[in-house]
């Protein structure tokens, strides 16, 4: 276990090698953090940070097998020795449709969008409350709010995780975790690519996101942020 310096944060971010998440990692380590980043491909985390060091712990962490996330919490806190944040950052932005007829295809959008979330959740959760300011950001996303396309599945998939940080917020109020759903509208990654409806330029830029994940985790215990709502262009229904 490293030595902590007094005001470090050490924080978990799911799905860091590319996108948003990677992203939020580069942001919060501008800014001193300690990070355990997680991800199917370590290979992509060292290849942008380096060997794994005092401030910087890798985890193979794969939604689809459930004793990555055990094994990632476990090695993350053997290596700092503490928790202070999660960012369920990780997604899967399969476009299923209504009528289309492949539960298979459901079946892997509620594992990576809301099972495996609520799985890092509870593991972190003993360790967040040790510090009396744990927090959790839950990337969700618009989609979780309302409806504008017939992408069933992920539209299933993030009002779920919408129900999941609302319920953890409800049961770790009294330890001092702080539970905000992040829920932007279109970010220019890899999974807004399909869309023509606006362009990369007018989308979300994915700094904008990394700064609002600092702050949901930098706001004080009486200034808890549940839901943050995050457009890039107006819409009728909000
Ligand atoms: N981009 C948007 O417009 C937008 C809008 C609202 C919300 N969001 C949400 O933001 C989050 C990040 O999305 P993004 O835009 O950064 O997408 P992205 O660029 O496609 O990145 C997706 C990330 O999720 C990881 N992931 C996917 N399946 C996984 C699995 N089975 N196990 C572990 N990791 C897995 C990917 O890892 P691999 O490299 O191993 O595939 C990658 O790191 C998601 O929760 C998404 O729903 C995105």
């Amino acid at each position: 276990m490293i030595g902590q310096r007094e005001n470090t944060k050490v924080a978990l971010i799911s799905g860091a090698n590319r996108g948003i998440g990677a992203e939020v990692a580069r942001y919060l380590r501008r800014h001193g953090y300690y990070l355990s980043l997680g991800a199917r491909d370590i290979s992509m985390l060292e290849k942008e940070h380096g060997a794994q060091s005092s401030t910087m712990h890798f985890g193979r962490f794969d939604a689809y097998d459930r004793n990555s996330a055990k094994e990632w919490v476990q090695s993350a806190v053997e290596h700092f020795g503490r928790i202070d944040a999660l960012v369920n950052n990780a997604g899967n932005g399969n476009r299923l449709g209504l009528l289309d007829d492949d539960e298979d295809a459901l079946d892997e959008l509620l594992e990576v969008n809301v099972k495996a979330p609520l799985r890092l959740t509870r593991l972190c959760l003993p360790h967040l409350a040790k510090t009396g300011h744990g927090r959790i950001v839950n990337i969700v996303s618009m989609s979780g709010k309302r409806v504008r396309n017939e992408h069933v599945g992920y539209n299933i998939s993030k009002f779920a995780a919408m129900g999941l940080t609302h319920t953890t917020r409800h049961v770790t109020w009294d330890q001092g975790i702080r539970v905000t759903a992040l829920c932007p509208s279109f970010v220019k990654t890899e999974m807004s690519a399909y869309t023509s409806k606006v362009t990369p330029e007018e989308m979300t830029q994915p700094e904008t996101i990394a700064h609002l994940v600092k702050t949901a985790i930098e706001l004080p215990n009486n200034a808890a942020m549940a839901e943050m709502l995050v457009n890039c262009r107006l819409e009728d229904t909000l």
